[in-house]
């Protein structure tokens, strides 16, 4: 079975590039690498395909039979369906969530909509480039954060990300504007635990892969103001200690894993996803934004920290298109 691995690779040298986080979405080659020997121990032979303008030529012509997805896309909010929407076009099997859903993921307000009120999510509110009525936002309860609303990997989140007043708000959405060209959402800042969760399968056969907390080395340091940003995942070695299960009571352990299915479920999640946490002052989970295309660097991907006790990476990696071919009813060998 010929398996083309959708892909953007991140350049090898991308320093000086700007912003500097700007290929922080993107796979080093070590990742397609190992992303390849898995799929080559099922029997499979994986070819890898950048996803670049000349994808529809290359997965025309390849003679494919299957599809395993990881490509980000370039642009905006639909980047990560283009690749999706292509083996549709094509009738080419994929793994993973499908266009409608990896645009929907990729814009977080269009994502909190979804899911709430089914799931909780923070006080927050879009502000589009150029926009200029703020009666609105004096409701919020400050500090906020501002995050660029449709990127990943925590781009455009850093320090100056917390903001303690509109003003300050209103410059980091100025910021996030002229630095990454995306609208920016406020959101009531949570000051508790961050979680993570894998859930994987499909249907009735859905299952958690995991709920990871996601806690500072060094919690004197930060407090609760700690956030896993760019510089923080980066030096994750050093700033972060990772504890699976989550250190939290069983019962805000099971709305957890409750809210998790019920977000995967709304937002029409496939084969697997990741979906991101946080706890308000009084330990109540709030649903941040789901990852329907998860990172799979074999040493820093979240998911893959998550499984090191459970699952091995090569039988992570191998779940994914196995789900798939359950769902599609397509035997993978
Ligand atoms: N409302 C919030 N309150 C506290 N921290 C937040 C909030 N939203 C995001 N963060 C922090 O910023 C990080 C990145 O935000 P997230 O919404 O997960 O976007 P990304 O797609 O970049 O991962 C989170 O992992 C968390 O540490
Ligand atoms: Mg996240």
């Amino acid at each position: 079975m010929r398996v083309a691995i959708l892909h953007n690779l991140r350049p090898e040298q991308s320093v000086g590039a700007f912003p500097d986080d700007m290929y922080e979405e993107y796979d080093t080659s070590d990742t397609i690498s190992a992303i390849c020997a898995a799929l080559a121990d099922l029997g499979l032979t994986p070819v890898p395909l950048v996803a670049d303008r000349q994808l529809p030529c290359k997965l025309q012509d390849g003679q494919f039979d299957f599809a395993f997805n990881i490509a980000e896309g370039a642009g905006r909010r639909c980047r990560e369906a283009v690749a999706a929407a292509l083996c549709e076009l094509l009738e080419i099997p994929f793994t993973g969530s499908d266009a409608l859903t990896l645009a929907v993921a990729q814009d977080k307000a269009v994502a909190r909509r979804i899911v709430s009120p089914e799931v909780l999510v923070a006080p927050g509110r879009l502000v589009e480039p150029g926009s200029s009525d703020m009666s609105d936002f004096r409701h919020l309860r400050y500090p906020v954060i501002v995050k660029p609303n449709d990127e990943g990997s925590s781009k455009g989140i850093g320090p100056g990300a917390i903001c303690g007043s509109l003003e300050a708000a209103l410059e980091r959405c100025r910021w996030l504007g002229e630095n990454y060209g995306a609208p920016a959402l406020i959101e009531e800042f949570l000051p508790g635990v961050e979680i993570t969760v894998g859930v994987c399968g499909n249907g009735s056969e859905r299952r958690i892969l995991g709920v990871m907390e996601i806690a500072p080395a060094d919690p004197g340091m930060d407090g609760n103001r700690f956030i896993y940003d760019v510089g923080t995942k980066r030096d994750w070695r050093r700033r972060v200690r990772y504890h699976v299960p989550a250190r939290l009571p069983a019962q805000t352990l099971s709305i957890i894993e409750a809210s998790a299915f019920a977000a995967a479920r709304l937002l029409g999640c496939r084969d697997l996803a990741r979906i991101d946490f946080r706890l308000d002052e009084h330990g109540v989970p709030h649903f941040l934004e789901c990852n329907p295309l998860p990172g799979l660097d074999p040493e820093q991907g979240d998911i893959v920290i998550m499984c090191r006790g459970s699952v091995p990476y090569a039988e992570l990696v191998q779940g994914i298109i196995l789900d798939a071919g359950r769902r599609l009813d397509i035997p993978i060998r």
